[in-house]
């Protein structure tokens, strides 16, 4: 899993317990969901993908996409975690700030925690993929967008953009684990 598992091996396996609620939203091959329920957490992965024909036991998987999901779900649902890697700058920036993020953090319990990952690769060099929506995220655009949360200080913020990828002059990484109040 690479660089990936940073942020994630570091400081959210260890707060996995059992039967723990997550979701993993853009689970895509569900390889972080199953690495959880892996742990015994419960979980829900949501992606406008069908499930992996190998979805194990543990990961209830959710085909839908992301902006859909988080209006039909009962607003009593409380999740222990939320995460989602690389998913948000595929969506809509203002959508994302103003209206995913906060709505997400309504359904982490007291005490529970959301991790985020996203990238940016400018000029994109995926043929086909070239007009995809990606937006560069900082750490302080995520944790502006959680005001009343405590951040954890484990957030990373690199700058790949060095000889990475062909014509890519832009390549930044950003990881940030939120954690809310008591
Ligand atoms: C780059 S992949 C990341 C997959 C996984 N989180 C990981 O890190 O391995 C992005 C995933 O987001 C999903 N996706 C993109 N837009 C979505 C949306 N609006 N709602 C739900 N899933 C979406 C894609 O189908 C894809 O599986």
């Amino acid at each position: 899993m690479g660089r990936d598992c940073h942020i994630f091996r570091s400081h959210c396996l260890i707060k996995v317990e059992p039967n723990m609620i997550g979701a993993d939203l853009g689970a895509g091959n569900a390889r972080w969901a199953r690495v959880l329920a892996d742990r015994g957490a419960l979980m829900t992965a949501v992606d406008v993908l069908p499930a992996p024909d190998d979805l194990r036991e543990g990961v209830e998987w959710v085909q839908m996409r992301i902006e859909d999901w988080i209006k039909q779900i009962d607003p009593f649902v409380r999740f222990d975690f939320i995460m989602s890697f690389n998913l948000i700058h595929f969506l809509d920036r203002e959508y994302v700030l103003e209206h995913l993020l906060p709505c997400l953090a309504a359904h982490v319990h007291p005490g529970g925690w959301m991790a985020i990952r996203t990238f940016c690769k400018h000029p994109e060099p995926v043929t086909g993929m070239e007009d995809r929506i990606l937006s560069l995220y900082k750490p302080t655009d995520i944790l502006g967008a959680l005001p009343r949360w405590r951040t954890h200080r484990a957030h990373t913020d690199q700058d790949l953009s060095e000889g990475q990828c062909g014509t890519t002059r832009l390549w930044h990484i950003t990881d940030v684990l939120a954690i809310r109040p008591e």
